[in-house]
C-alpha cells in the first residue's frame, strides 16, 4: 500500500505534464488549504486560556458556573499544603465552580515572569494553577494583635467576602477535609451568609441558649458594601475576638443555617459516646460511623487531644494519645460477642486518607511530605 502511495506519487512528480496527475494535485491542494484554514479558524475559538479547567465550565444546564467559586485563603507555607489538597479534591471531584486561591504577595513574586526556580511555595502554587485549574489572587494577611496568635491570621478568611469577581463564594477552611463537592449551594436562595451550626457547642440543658455559627464552612455573596461594613467591624474588634466571635455578632440572627449533616461535622464525633447533637435525635441507633462518613461533604479535623493529620514529627504524647484515645470496638449486645469497629474505621480512614491525598495531591519532587 505505502510502497504503492509513494511510487505514485514518484510518479505525478515526474511526469507534471500529465494532465491526470495535474489535475490531482490542484485537488488535493485547494483540499489541504481549506482544512488548514479550518483548523486555524477552530484553534483560535477553542484555545484554552493558561489555566483552563479540565471540566467543562460552560453552561451545561443553563447555569453560568464561572460566577461561582470555592475560595482558600493562605497565611502560611504549612496551610498552602492543605489549601492545595482541598482544590486538588474539588478539581478531581468535578466541581464546575472555578477555583480560587488567596495567597500572601510573597509567597509567588510574579506569577507571569516568574520563571519556574525557586521556592517551594512558589512552586505549589503553580502547580495548583496549572493541573488543578487554581485562579490565583494575591493579598495581603490580614493580621491583628490577639491575645491567643493561632488565630490572630485568621481575619485573612473574610477577604472571601471581598471576593466581588463572584456572584458567591464557598470558602471552607484548609483545616477541612472535602469528602464531596457542594455545588448545589451556590444556588442556594439570596443571602449575605450561610453558615452551619456548630452544633458540637450545642448546651442541652439551656435551650434558650443560642447555637454558635461555626465558620469553617461558610457560603459568601461577596459585596463591597458588606465587606466595608466587616472591615470596620475588624477594626473595632476587641483582642480576643476572631473570625468567628465576630461573624456570629455580625450574623446570628440573618445568616442562613446549613444543615450541619451533611455539609460537615468533627472529626472528634467519632470518639464521642453520645451523638445526640450531631444526629438531632436521641435515638442513639442511628448512629452508623460508616453512613455518617458517606453522608458528610466535609469533616473538620478538631480532635484534641489528637495531633492534626499535617502535623510532621509526632511527639510521644501524640502516639500516647492515638493509641489510647482512638475510638474503641464497641460488642453489640443483640449478637454474640460480636465486635463492631466501624467508628474507628471510619476514624482511621479519615486520617490515613489525608495522609494519601498530600503525597498524591503534592510535588513529589518538592519533597513536601
Ligand atoms: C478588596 O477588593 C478590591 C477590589 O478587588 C481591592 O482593590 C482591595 O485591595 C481589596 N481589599 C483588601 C483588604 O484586600
Ligand atoms: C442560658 O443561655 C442564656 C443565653 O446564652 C444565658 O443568658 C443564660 O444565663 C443561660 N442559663 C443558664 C442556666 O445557664
Amino acid at each position: 500500500m505505502t510502497v504503492r502511495f509513494e511510487k505514485s506519487t514518484a510518479h505525478c512528480f515526474s511526469v507534471l505534464a500529465s494532465g491526470r496527475c495535474r489535475t490531482v494535485l490542484v485537488v488535493a491542494g485547494v483540499i489541504i488549504t481549506v482544512y488548514a484554514l479550518l483548523s486555524r479558524i477552530d484553534e483560535f475559538y477553542h484555545q484554552q486560556p493558561p489555566y483552563a479547567l479540565k471540566q467543562s465550565s460552560k453552561p451545561t444546564d443553563g447555569t453560568d458556573w464561572s460566577r461561582f467559586a470555592y475560595t482558600q485563603y493562605v497565611t502560611n507555607s504549612l496551610y498552602l499544603c492543605n489549601s492545595v489538597m482541598l482544590l486538588e479534591r474539588l478539581h478531581h471531584l468535578g466541581s464546575r465552580a472555578d477555583r480560587v486561591l488567596m495567597y500572601p504577595e510573597k509567597m509567588l513574586p510574579d506569577p507571569e515572569t516568574w520563571d519556574d526556580g525557586g521556592f517551594q511555595d512558589a512552586e505549589l502554587l503553580i502547580k495548583a494553577r496549572d493541573e488543578y485549574g487554581v485562579k490565583l489572587k494575591p493579598i495581603q494577611v490580614q493580621h491583628r494583635e490577639t491575645v491567643d496568635d493561632t488565630w490572630s491570621d485568621s481575619y485573612t478568611k473574610l477577604l472571601a467576602f471581598n471576593q466581588t469577581h463572584y456572584e458567591r463564594v464557598i470558602a471552607i477552611d484548609a483545616d477541612v477535609a472535602l469528602l464531596k463537592h457542594m455545588d448545589e449551594l451556590f444556588l442556594l436562595p439570596p443571602c449575605p451568609v450561610a453558615m452551619p451550626r456548630a452544633y458540637w457547642l450545642l448546651d442541652k440543658a439551656n435551650i434558650t441558649s443560642r447555637m454558635a455559627l461555626a465558620s469553617h464552612v461558610m457560603v459568601i455573596q461577596p459585596s463591597e458594601r458588606e465587606f466595608a461594613r466587616i472591615q470596620s467591624r475588624v477594626e473595632r474588634a476587641a483582642d480576643d475576638e476572631y473570625d468567628m466571635e465576630l461573624l456570629n455578632k455580625m450574623y446570628a440572627d440573618t445568616a442562613m443555617v446549613l444543615p450541619h449533616r451533611p455539609y460537615t461535622m468533627l472529626s472528634s464525633e467519632f470518639r464521642e459516646t453520645n451523638h445526640g447533637l450531631y444526629l438531632g435525635s436521641d435515638d442513639a441507633g442511628e448512629w452508623d460511623p460508616a453512613a455518617v462518613l458517606r453522608e458528610a461533604r466535609t469533616v473538620h479535623f478538631s480532635d484534641y487531644p489528637m495531633p492534626k493529620p499535617w502535623k510532621k514529627k509526632l511527639t510521644a504524647w501524640d502516639e500516647m494519645n492515638i493509641r489510647d484515645l482512638e475510638p474503641r470496638c464497641e460488642v453489640k449486645r443483640s449478637e454474640e460477642e460480636e465486635e463492631d469497629c466501624s467508628a474507628r474505621e471510619a476514624w482511621r480512614w479519615l486520617y490515613s486518607d489525608f495522609r494519601e491525598r498530600k503525597a498524591v495531591s503534592l510535588l513529589k519532587k518538592l519533597n513536601v511530605e
